[in-house]
């Protein structure tokens, strides 16, 4: 498993603040084996860029220690960390053609010409550029811009490479294609991988893990399946995919099931995930495709509550029904446009249900 494995790259209880008072990376503990493709996902100002900078070397933590393959690189200036790195706007030498720019950081780690000649055409290729070598920078489309910014950030065979919303000006289209193209090199080449984005989709879809941050804390950190299958805390479950949350307080824990009674007046089970006694509020969790309403497809044991149709939108690929029940109106349902499905209609009554085990009871 990936924690087994001896750690590449390693943050040590860092902290950092810009102006002495305020914390803006509060105790950030990672660990990275060799290879892996981490994404750090979070709202604006959540601390992400300033950790890519700590490890770049642009920045100094205020307290605690990074690690680059067992070594602390505190005292190492940026351009001896051997980081490859790639930003949103990291523009490209304008006056230069592409194979100027590429070669340029070869030249700075005094590489002999034919070498660089070589390395150059070969990250050309790379990213499908090979045609575009005499080109400058503003004869290119942006997409194109950003293919060489990334083949920049590989020409010198770096380990490890760091990425700051690399897509983010690009158009959907594009932003896919090239994710996959980054993925697929960086798994090839066997680099290290930190990418920084705050669209979550492309973190799901582009990473072995993910960090969830939100003020300056990693709120949890995991595959993607498991985030947005197990989320550890209501932010987490807030901020990664679509999620009904029903309010309530806890009226008995047992192992790993507990009671919950909603503020509406219903029981029903979860699982407590982090919530601790008897007594407390709790934010009960369930994702809107693992809500049943057929009565044969229910399991036997799955909890019933009475909901009223609201809305019904057809939405191609699945169906999406919004819902009163137990004192929401913004309850959602995502069901599969398969034959046999049945299209609800508005004011119709129906019983949904749930396993219990997808039903996660989460701090209030
Ligand atoms: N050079 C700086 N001087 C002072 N404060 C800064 C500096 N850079 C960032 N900050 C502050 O630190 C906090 C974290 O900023 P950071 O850029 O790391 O966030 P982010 O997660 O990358 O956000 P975004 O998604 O908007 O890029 C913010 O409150 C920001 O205002
Ligand atoms: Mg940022």
């Amino acid at each position: 498993m990936l924690d087994a494995a001896p750690a590449f790259v390693a943050f040590e209880r860092v902290q950092k603040s810009y102006d002495g008072e305020n914390l803006v990376v509060k105790d950030l503990n990672l660990s990275m084996p060799k290879g892996e493709f981490l994404t750090m996902l979070g709202p604006s100002g959540s601390g992400k860029t300033t950790c890519l900078m700590m490890l770049a070397g642009f920045e100094t933590a205020t307290h605690g220690d990074i690690l680059l393959d067992g070594v602390s690189i505190n005292n190492i200036p940026p351009h001896k960390r051997g980081i490859g790195m790639v930003f949103q706007n990291y523009a490209l030498f304008p006056h230069m053609t592409v194979a100027e720019n590429l070669s340029f950081p070869l030249e700075v780690r005094k590489i002999g010409k034919s070498d660089r000649e070589q390395k150059v055409k070969r990250a050309l290729d790379m990213v499908q550029m090979g045609d575009f070598a005499g080109r400058r920078p503003a004869q290119l489309s942006g997409g194109q811009q950003q293919r060489i910014a990334l083949a920049r950030a590989l020409v010198f065979e770096p380990e490890l490479v760091l990425m700051d919303e690399p897509l983010g000006a690009l158009d959907k289209q594009l932003r896919e294609t090239l994710q996959f193209e980054i993925t697929n090199l960086a798994h090839d080449l066997g680099i290290t991988t930190v990418y920084v984005t705050h669209d979550q989709t492309e973190a799901l879809t582009m990473s072995d893990r993910v960090a969830v941050f939100d003020d300056g804390r990693i709120q949890q950190l995991a595959p993607p399946d498991e985030l947005y299958e197990k989320p550890q805390n209501s932010f987490v479950a807030q901020f990664i995919g679509e999620n009904n949350t029903l309010d309530g307080v806890i009226e008995e824990i047992k192992g790993n099931t507990c009671i919950v009674k909603l503020d509406s007046g219903e029981i029903i089970d979860a699982v407590p995930v982090n919530v601790t006694k008897v007594g407390e509020r709790t934010k009960v969790s369930i994702r809107p495709e693992r809500v049943e309403f057929n009565r044969d497809r229910l399991h036997d044991d799955a909890h019933t509550l009475k909901a009223e149709v609201l809305e019904f939108i057809y939405m191609g690929d699945i169906f999406r029904t919004r819902l009163r029940v137990a004192g929401t109106d913004e309850f959602i349902i995502k069901t599969r446009n398969a034959p046999d499905q049945t299209r609800l209609k508005p004011g119709e009554i129906i019983e949904i249900g749930w396993l219990a085990e997808d039903c996660r009871a989460l701090d209030a």
